[in-house]
């Protein structure tokens, strides 16, 4: 059988980032290139300030690039305007943040809908889609409790679910991990993994924890601005 080679779904060419300027402009992507293959699950790592996050926002079409190439399933990003950037993010990404950004005043269910009321879906639609979510992260008999009323690693799971709810190519998870104990933590990596093989999700996850990154079938790991190594191949770890 003919191996299967796969397009990169993102593809960044000589990528860099200047932040400020002037005297005090800093440059945090200093040209990096990076192929990821659709379906995989990618853990990002790097000392602090190697610009992880940098990257994650750029891919996330949350920022663009100061120069080079970011192209996502063959369209080039870095030409689109804010307008159009916001649309791949709708249609295609999803986030989820380390500290969880959930709206403190509102259910599981209404925070994991909202990503559908910006979309225009009717009620009956954000309902369905809002608790099959919900029920994919384990918290459908949640629904109806506000993040108080949830531990950290059920508000991270409502997040993934929000995040989820669009049915997006890519979930983009900058330390996803890193406000929470261990225990809640390989929780949330097994759900990453089973998102990565069931649903087929692109997983990019940060994390400074090779506990957590041992999940992923592949480690970019980053160094003053820069792709310092990647390593591949890796069978994800999923008995933890
Ligand atoms: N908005 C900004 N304005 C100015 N400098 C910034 C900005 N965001 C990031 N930087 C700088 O760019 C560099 C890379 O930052 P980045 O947040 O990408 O690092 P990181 O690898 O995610 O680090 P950490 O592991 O601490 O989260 C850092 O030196 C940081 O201070
Ligand atoms: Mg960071």
């Amino acid at each position: 059988m003919a191996e299967r080679v796969a397009d990169p779904i993102i593809r960044l060419r000589g990528v860099t980032k200047t932040y400020g300027e002037g005297a005090t402009a800093f440059q945090a992507l200093k040209g990096v290139d990076l192929d990821i293959t659709g379906g995989d699950f990618v853990a990002v790592m790097g000392p602090s300030g190697s610009g992880k996050s940098t990257t994650m926002n750029i891919l996330g079409c949350l920022d663009v690039p100061t120069d080079g190439e970011f192209m996502f399933k063959d369209v080039h990003i870095e030409t689109l305007d804010r307008d159009q950037r916001a649309l791949v993010r709708r249609k295609y990404l999803g986030f989820v943040f380390q500290g969880f950004n959930l709206l403190s005043r509102t259910s599981a269910l209404e925070n994991v809908e909202l990503p559908l009321l910006y979309r225009g879906e009717d009620k009956k639609t954000r309902h369905d889609m809002g608790m099959a979510a919900l029920e994919k992260v384990g918290l459908d008999k949640w629904w109806d409790h506000t993040p108080a009323e949830l531990s950290g690693g059920q508000q991270q799971r409502v997040a993934i679910a929000r995040a989820i709810v669009t049915n997006p190519d890519v979930l983009l998870a900058d330390e996803p991990t890193g406000n929470l104990d261990s225990e809640r933590s390989v929780e949330i990596m097994k759900l990453l993994t089973q998102l990565n093989q069931e649903s087929g999700i692109t997983v990019l996850m940060v994390t400074h924890e090779p506990d957590m990154a041992a999940f992923a079938n592949t480690i970019v790991h980053f160094k003053d601005g820069l792709v310092e190594r990647i390593e591949t191949g890796m069978r994800a770890r999923v008995d933890a």
